[in-house]
């Protein structure tokens, strides 16, 4: 386990690390309100699909936990709202609404008898979206050995590791699961621009697990491939439509294609939360457009002059031609991917049933 959290329950808060200091300040700060804790989703305090999903789970047990509502159709009504607030916070990452919705379904659960068992009810269910992301990830750190050779080089793009999880990570999970099996692996990280969450944050984690690694510019990814060598890329997922097609960091699709001319493999690495079967094609994603500022800027410091016009989509989609496989914690999904996604979900909803 890693010595940092990215979220951390403290009984009357929630606490978070600051993603946005990393790797130069290791600032963690304490949310006591739903409306404050959706503000720093969306300011990216906390990012990463699974992290904001987890830590807006934990919003609805703080509400729950601070509310003074006398029964528990008052206190659903404030859950409704607050769920309304914290999944706004952030339109691409389906684990966002992912896991709001199972803490309104769970908040509705028949025997819940009284104000205090909801408030019990949506700690542990907050608890348990967190102890399974953990699982989770080892699983699909586990199951993505068989595609990972002796020796790999590998490219990763964006930060997709403890900081974007509750612990251990997805796609940086898979080559800190070969890291830890001894296949001396090496990483090309993607800088990620324009916020960096490459060269800032996965560098800074594989730095502290001890895996070898190299920071590139986006841009590098074609010619370390032609020049160098590259046995797989491997990236995380925000949203995965039902047919494959799939919503990353931006960049991500540049990536897919570089790849794809190289016969290099292209995985995705994806716990079943982040697989939306009720989203048909990667059209139907909706792909969150962010300030332009972090486009005009680098480390507060200007570089575009005065009036040049700004595009900053946070997210692309990689059509599913381009993904050799999807890694989840219940196994590797294969094209077609209509039916092998379903699958996983089904299985994923099975094991939960037990
Ligand atoms: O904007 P971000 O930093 O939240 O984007 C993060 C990504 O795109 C990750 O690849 C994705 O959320 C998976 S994290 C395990």
């Amino acid at each position: 386990m890693t010595t940092y959290r990215s979220i951390e329950w403290r009984g009357d808060s929630i606490r978070l690390l600051d993603q946005r200091r990393l790797p130069h300040v290791t600032e963690y700060l304490d949310f006591t309100d739903y409306r404050a804790l959706a503000d720093a989703i969306q300011a990216m305090v906390v990012r990463g699909a699974p992290a904001i999903g987890a830590a807006a789970a934990y919003g609805l047990a703080l509400t729950a936990a601070q509310s003074q509502a006398q029964d528990v159709a008052a206190l659903s009504g404030e859950l409704v709202g607050a769920a309304a607030v914290l999944r706004a916070a952030r339109p691409t990452a389906v684990n966002l609404a992912w896991a709001v919705d199972r803490m309104l379904r769970c908040s509705v659960e028949p025997d819940i008898a009284g104000v205090d068992a909801l408030r019990e009810a949506m700690l542990d269910e907050a608890n348990a979206i967190a102890a399974e992301d953990v699982r989770t990830n080892r699983q699909i750190g586990l199951n993505a050995m068989e595609l990972v050779p002796q020796g790999a080089t590998i490219i990763h793009h964006c930060n997709t590791g403890s900081l974007a999880t509750v612990d251990y990570g997805t796609a940086l999970g898979v080559i800190r699961t070969a890291h830890e099996q001894g296949k001396q692996v090496h990483a090309y990280l993607d800088e990620t621009r324009p916020r960096l969450q490459g060269a800032a944050l996965s560098a800074w984690e594989l730095i502290q697990l001890g895996v070898p690694h190299t920071v590139i510019v986006d841009g590098a990814s074609g010619h370390i491939m032609r020049t160098r060598g590259v046995d797989l890329c491997v990236v995380g997922c925000d949203r995965v439509a039902a047919n494959g097609d799939t919503a990353n960091k931006i960049g991500t699709y540049n990536l897919a294609l570089v790849a794809h001319a190289h016969g290099v493999p292209f995985y995705v690495a994806a716990p079943t939360s982040t697989i939306d079967l009720a989203t048909p094609t990667g059209d139907d994603i909706a792909i969150e457009e962010r300030g332009p500022e972090e486009v005009t800027t680098i480390g507060g410091v200007q570089v575009t002059p005065a009036g040049a016009d700004v595009a900053n989509p946070a997210f692309d989609v990689t059509p599913a031609a381009y993904i050799t496989a999807v890694i989840t914690e219940m196994g590797i999904a294969r094209p077609p991917y209509g039916e092998s996604l379903r699958r996983m979900v089904e299985l994923a909803e099975e094991e939960r049933a037990v």
